[in-house]
This record gives structure tokens, sequence and C-alpha cells, in this order.
């Protein structure tokens, strides 16, 4: 009987499907985050040929050698920069993620957090809940127009592609992207225009919106003189991983008004915030919820199981990463 380890309680569906494999299937006891001894120990207490695990979980070597037998590592994310690819590769360690079923809420989360910047809604709910609400004024809280602006698409993936089309034909927004291939279907779908300097983006986007994985290569891909290229009046969206911004430098930016504000679903060291980010006016922060719908955790859960069964009756996973 294949014994799965889960990390934390993922949704039913996916739990009945392994059990319905006959799967003894575990889940660490925790309400938050497991510390990686606290991991460590959990898998030493069986021999567990699968681990289905989030991206809060370090997936290493001290992991691997804590579940020696486990040979295949479901990651409960789209992004699978928690896991170490080469120890695991090195291992014969399959590992596979969770792509697409979730990119239409992390689109909707980013056209979420750029509405709140350019309508000043958070800005606009905090002051009436204050109740500082004194009656209609011809200069309150004004805001910019999505409307004809031109969002830069930095990786039109999945989500950044579904982004593109939600800016274009829900509000008319001009299209540029950068990315290392290109994507024929934004641009005829968007007319969105490739730009094959980040630079050259930055400086001519209203809104930069991020969607790349978190590489050693997108590591602090936004940084200071990246933010000093951008318009004082533009946002930065990033609905992607914290650390492909450099987020100290974000909130000199932001402090300096050396852009307009920014929206950030995701944080460089989660679940702490750089210093000074919390105090900003100018920024709407959320606390990676951008996948939280149901139906993408649930379609999650299945593509974790469903890749987990596959690979033990020999078929190859559909997600696999390696
Ligand atoms: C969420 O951040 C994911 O990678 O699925």
């Amino acid at each position: 009987m294949k014994k799965i380890f889960i990390t934390r309680k993922i949704p039913e569906i996916g739990i009945n499907m392994l059990k319905e494999k006959d799967y003894e299937v575990d889940i660490c006891p925790v309400e938050k985050v497991p510390s990686q001894s606290k991991l460590m120990g959990h898998l030493k207490e069986k021999p567990y040929d699968a681990i289905i695990s989030l991206l809060t979980d370090k997936i290493d070597a001290s992991i691997f050698r804590a579940a020696p037998n486990a040979k295949i590592v479901a990651n409960y994310a789209t992004g699978y920069n928690n896991i170490d690819l080469k120890d695991a590769k090195k291992r014969g360690i399959v590992v596979t993620n969770t792509p697409g079923v979730s990119s239409l809420a992390v689109a909707e989360h980013t056209m979420a957090l750029m509405l709140a910047l350019t309508t000043r809604l958070i800005e606009g709910d905090k002051f009436v809940v204050a109740g500082k609400f004194k009656g209609w004024a011809p200069d309150n809280f004004i805001g910019t127009d999505l409307s004809g602006k031109t969002v830069g698409i930095v990786g039109v993936g999945n989500i950044g592609g579904r982004v593109a089309y939600m800016a274009h034909h829900g509000f008319g927004s001009k299209i540029i992207y950068t990315d290392v291939v290109q994507n024929t279907k934004i641009e005829s779908d968007c007319g969105a225009q490739r730009f094959s300097d980040l630079n050259e983006l930055l400086k001519v986007a209203d809104i930069v919106s991020l969607h790349v994985p978190l590489l050693e290569s997108t590591h602090h891909l936004i940084n200071e003189s990246h933010l000093k290229l951008m318009k004082p009046t533009a946002f930065l969206i990033n609905t992607s991983r914290g650390p492909v911004v450099d987020e100290a430098a974000l909130v000199r930016a932001l402090e300096s008004k050396t852009i307009a504000g920014a929206g950030l679903d995701v944080f460089e060291f989660e679940p702490k915030l750089a210093k000074g980010l919390r105090k900003l006016p100018n920024v709407v922060l959320t606390p990676h919820i951008a996948s939280a719908r149901e139906s993408a955790r649930r379609d999650m859960a299945v593509l974790v199981a469903q890749d987990i069964i596959d690979f033990f009756e020999g078929r190859e996973p559909k997600n696999k990463v390696v």
C-alpha cells in the first residue's frame, strides 16, 4: 500500500482520490506552516512513497533524506521555487506542479489590485470606515482611468496572457510585454507589442504587472535602477513571487514617489514585510491569496492526486517538472 504524506490539509477531493486507490494518506497535524524540522520528524515516522508539498515548504536535501522512499513530490502550487530541483533530479525524484488551473483566479486578482490602485478603492474604504466622510467633494480621492493606459506585462504565460486579455478587452488598455519567447496569440488577440528590453517597457508602461517564475535570473528582476526608469505616475503589480522585486528598494521608491503605487500579493521574505511597506498609503497588500478560490484550489488538489496516481500506475505525470 502506497503511503502519501501531505504537509497541510488540501481539499478533500484530492485526498479522496488517493484513498480510493487504497493509498494510506497522512496529513501533517499542524495549523500553520510547519518548520523544516517538524516536517522531517513526521516524514521519518513511516516510509512514505510520495509527498504533497505546499509553496511554503522548503523541499531540499534534508527533506529527501528524511523520506528516502519518496519517489515523487507533487507541489500544490504553480510555482516550484520552494523545491531544490537539482537535488531532486540527482536523486531521481519526480517533481510535479499545478499549472493552469489557478490562472483565471490569479489574473482576476491582478486586475483587482490594478483597479484598487487606479480607483484608490482601499484609501476610500479606510476613509469611510474611519468616519471621515463628511460629504461629496469634487477633489475627493481623484483616481486614474485604466482605460487607454499602457499595461506592461512581464512574462506572458497562462496568467500574464489572461491579464493581457482582461486589461485589453475589459478596459481598453494598450498591452506591451516582455518574455523570453514571442506570444503571437496575445499579439493577435490583444494587439500586444513585444519589447525585447525590459528597461524600455518600464519607461513607457503606466502599469507594470509581473508574471514570471522565480528563478536565479528573475531574482530582483525589478531593482532600484529599474524602479527609477518607471514613470512617476506608474503602478507596479506583483502576483508572482516576492523575491522578483527588491522589496526594500520598492519601499524607497514608493516613499520618494519615484513611482505612484504598488499592488502586492507576494513579499520577498513572506510572511514578513520590508520595513516601512505597511505604513505607505500608496500600496495595496494582500496575503498571497491570488489563487484562493474554491474552484482553483479544488482543481489543484485533483492535479496533485492525479499526478501521483499516474506515477504509481506507470504513466508519466502530466505536470512533471523534472
Ligand atoms: C501560488 O502562488 C502558486 O504558485 O500556485
